[in-house]
């Protein structure tokens, strides 16, 4: 079997669940496609760039059924939930279509022969334990939440994903735990509105329980600013695993654009959110996501998202000209803006953001901050890489080894990391 991934960290952790319940039945991974006798793309729908990546890529997988009849094609993730038994025609090598909720069928695809959808939902989700092949032996997702309620205007997530499901925190805890014994450093804890948890405990506790069972480093995605509640920011505050970075999503810095993005919260409101986590966490890192030309957005609108650029000052942002997906409310709405138009407001907004990004590394320079290394830097074999507690690369000469906790002193910054040396050891006193 081979896989190729498209989208988000949800995605290429679902790439790692469903390794593992084809390992359970048997199968071995391939070292490419050409070699494999089952493929699958694991999807993503989230803008038409996306959906397009994976259909020429599909495309091009054509020939080697021409050539061996027998391989088999399952396309899994959102497209296939979007798209349902319409990918049969549009592309009628694919065998199989497997809706983000039926990962844990997979196993049964090719015995069960005949080209079918699988796109049901499951109830059971949240139940559910997947023994993930993961692609890393440091850090790690774990899945707390399926699904997203918000219907944010422009997003497809919500018709792809279903509706949110919380797993158990029963269920979570145990798998951290196995993670640790495992020897991981650091979990990413993984749903569309981590704040919206809710199963037993709520999320804020589940970030307590989690810190008592003595992981290096927690990390959450994805935050929504109208959920951020002070017992959040308590717990970032509080407890020591928890990493001092949130990612945001401000999508916009006007109010009439937020409304009509169906974002439930006001640029003032963010912006609370934003002063309050800094009073909290003085050395918090912040990043975010930005939409520009949503249907509507005038130039004032457009405006309004550059001046709060400037005034909030992201650590680092992720800019998107807007897409339009069917099925959405955003897809039939008046005033659509142009690509021309789009292109030179992102264009501007990407520029305004790297000074703003380069001065954030700038101020951390003198500072020591605690690096879990990650391997080689691939730019440079005699350097070691890691991140932050703030999720910053940091690029160190010398280290103890990948998978330690290096403190080291920031010598210089750079736009997308930053230069250190380490001072010193922390967490890892075995090793010297
Ligand atoms: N659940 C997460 C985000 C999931 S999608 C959240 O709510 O924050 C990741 C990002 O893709 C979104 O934050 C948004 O900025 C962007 N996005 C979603 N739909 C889009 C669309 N139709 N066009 C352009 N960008 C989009
Ligand atoms: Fe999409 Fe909004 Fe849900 Fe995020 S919160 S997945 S942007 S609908
Ligand atoms: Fe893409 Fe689905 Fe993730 S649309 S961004 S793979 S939730």
């Amino acid at each position: 079997m081979y896989i190729y991934t498209y989208g988000c960290q949800m995605n290429v952790h679902d790439s790692e669940k469903m390794f593992g319940v084809l390992a359970q039945s048997g199968y071995v991974r391939a070292e490419s496609a050409e070699t494999a006798d089952l493929i699958i793309f694991n999807t993503c729908a989230i803008r038409e760039k996306a959906e397009q990546k994976f259909f020429s890529q599909l495309g091009r997988v054509k020939v080697l059924k021409r050539r061996r009849a027998d391989i088999r094609i399952a396309v899994t993730g959102c497209v296939a939930q979007e798209a349902k038994d319409k990918l049969f025609v549009r592309a009628p090598h694919v065998d199989f279509v497997v809706g983000p909720s039926n990962l844990h069928r997979v196993g049964d695809l090719v015995s069960t022969g005949e080209r079918r959808t699988y796109l049901e939902d499951d109830p059971d989700l949240g139940n559910r334990e997947f023994s993930a092949q993961r692609e890393n032996g440091i850090k790690c997702w774990v899945s707390i939440m399926y699904g997203c309620n918000n219907f944010c205007s422009y997003c497809i997530v919500p018709y792809t994903r279903g509706r949110e499901i919380s797993r158990p925190s029963a269920g979570i805890i145990s798998e951290v735990r196995k993670l640790v014994e495992k020897g991981y450093k650091e979990v990413t804890l993984l749903g569309q509105n981590v704040n919206s948890y809710k199963s037993d405990i709520d999320f804020p506790e589940l970030l307590r329980r989690i810190d008592a069972l003595g992981i290096g480093r927690v990390r959450f995605v994805t935050s929504h600013p109208r959920d951020l509640s002070p017992r959040l920011i308590d717990a970032i505050a509080e407890l020591p695993s928890v990493c001092e970075h949130i990612h945001l999503p401000l999508q916009s810095g006007s109010d009439e654009i937020l409304r009509r993005m169906n974002r439930r919260y006001s640029y003032a409101r963010y912006l609370e959110n934003i002063k309050a986590l800094r009073l909290r966490v003085p050395d918090i890192a912040i990043t975010t996501d930005l939409i520009v030309g949503f249907p509507g957005e005038s130039e004032d609108a457009y405006e309004d998202t550059v001046q709060a650029l400037k005034e909030i000052e992201f650590d680092g942002i992720f800019a998107f000209k807007f897409s339009k997906r069917r099925g959405t409310a955003a897809f039939g709405m008046e005033d659509q803006i142009s690509e021309e138009v789009k292109a030179k407001r992102l264009g501007r907004i990407l520029d305004i953001q790297e000074g703003v990004t380069y001065n954030k590394n700038k101020l951390l320079e003198g500072s020591v901050q605690e690096i879990l290394v990650e391997g080689p830097s691939e730019t440079d074999p005699d350097m070691l890489v890691g991140r932050s507690r703030m999720n910053k690369i940091v690029t160190i000469p010398e280290a103890c080894g990948i998978g330690d906790f290096v403190m080291a002193r920031i010598e210089r910054a750079r736009l997308h990391s930053l230069e250190g040396a380490a001072v010193g050891r922390d967490k890892s006193a075995e090793c010297v």
